[in-house]
């Protein structure tokens, strides 16, 4: 029998050495290309004027049971070399990895070195967290080259894993090789008291068949943030009649932590910061006296709260985002903008330290830029306390 560590050590190496089989010039030179484009994208962008739109409608009184605390990212907090929230009182950390976007391996490895750098960020916590949710968008393209890739180095997490689909991974095949690997990408489970569920957010409306697209061509307008070809994202019917059910039977009083690809809220239509049903899936929602809502997708520091749900955005091992051009929820502790020249800059990892009355400390592990912790006494208390301080830019 082996032990958990030398299984680990033994499929990531297994990993390694299929990698180091590439032709690594040929990976260099498209990869360049690739990183042109996202740079292009997320990180050689001019900085937008951040006007603050009021997106969240904070209720006045933050809900019992939540204390204000020392913001464990900033002030009182550990070293910027050594972010955790491992010194916990109580309660339980899960980890994070989002939007990795792989693309083929002789595409592009950079990409999968990302990922692997978040993959080892997880297996160093110390103590382990309880699970790791992966945030959807581990695929490019939703290639099966692409998904196995991914599923074969998430292989190597130590922690159990916790998966979300992501438009990237969904919309060439409508998520056959993603379920054949994952499973349904909605489900429900309960971890310590707590109420998880799991939605796939990117569900979109038939564009592709009155445009006679074919499979390839459906999934790249997918991807394409805005062409303004497809659809918006929803959770659709079927999937709120779903969330309903599984949740007609869970006491108002239990926390509910939900995990969603795309924001459960209106920002950005234009890049689909957007759900088209997030007011519907809201009401669902809203009679839980404790919400969080985690979400990929946007590849960026974002919080929002809407009355007594809080919202909490994912880094992106891939590349930053900008923010969108309109504005942020008011509760954002804004990013500075990526390094054009670090193409890991504004991306990482995190954890999520969940505390026994439900509510979350959110932490942002950037991976060259110091930690940043959206604590639960932050979002209780509407920002006015435990604010965190906003990441440094020390790359400029
Ligand atoms: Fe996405």
């Amino acid at each position: 029998m082996k032990s958990i560590e030398t299984k680990y050590m033994e499929e990531r190496e297994a990993v390694l050495r299929a990698l180091a089989r590439l032709d690594r010039r040929a990976f260099l030179k498209v990869s360049a290309g690739a990183l042109g484009a996202a740079i292009a994208a997320g990180a050689g962008v001019t900085p937008h004027s951040f006007s603050l739109v009021n997106v969240a409608h904070a209720q006045d009184k933050p809900p019992e049971g939540s204390p204000p605390e020392g913001n464990p990212g900033t002030k009182a907090g550990p070293s910027p070399a050594k972010p955790t929230l491992a010194n916990k009182p109580a309660g339980f950390t899960f980890a994070y990895i989002s939007d990795s976007h792989l693309y083929k391996r002789e595409l592009n490895d950079r990409f999968v070195r990302s990922l692997l750098r978040a993959v080892d960020d997880v297996n160093a916590m110390d103590p382990q967290p309880d699970f790791v949710l992966y945030g959807g968008d581990l695929a490019q393209l939703g290639q099966r080259e692409e998904l196995d890739l991914g599923a074969e180095i998430l292989k190597s997490l130590k922690a159990p894993v916790r998966m979300m689909v992501g438009e990237h991974d969904w919309y060439l095949d409508m998520g056959a090789r993603w379920r054949e690997l994952f499973g349904e990408p909605n489900y429900a489970f309960e971890h310590k008291g707590v109420q998880f569920v799991v939605l796939n957010s990117v569900v979109e409306e038939d564009f592709w068949t009155p445009a006679k697209l074919s499979p390839m061509e459906r999934m790249q307008t997918v991807a394409g943030l805005d062409n303004g070809k497809q659809r918006p994202f929803t959770v659709g019917e079927e999937q709120r009649a779903w969330l309903q059910k599984e949740l007609a039977s869970v006491p108002k009083t239990k926390p509910l932590i939900v995990f969603s690809h795309s924001p459960l809220y209106k920002l950005y239509k234009q890049w689909n910061f957007w759900t088209d049903d997030a007011e519907q899936v809201q009401a669902i929602l809203k009679p839980f006296q404790r919400v969080t809502v985690i979400h990929g997708h946007t590849h960026q520091i974002l919080t929002n709260r809407i009355g007594n749900i809080h919202f909490h955005g994912m880094l992106s091992t891939a590349w930053p985002w900008p923010y969108a051009p309109q504005g942020l929820p008011a509760l954002t502790i804004q990013m500075n903008r990526p390094d054009p020249f670090n193409p890991n800059d504004g991306c990482g990892d995190g954890e999520v330290l969940v505390h026994p009355d439900g509510l979350v400390d959110k932490l942002y592990k950037l991976w060259n830029r110091n930690p940043v912790t959206v604590s639960r006494a932050y979002m209780s208390s509407s920002g006015k306390q435990d604010s965190p301080l906003a990441p440094n830019s020390g790359s400029y």
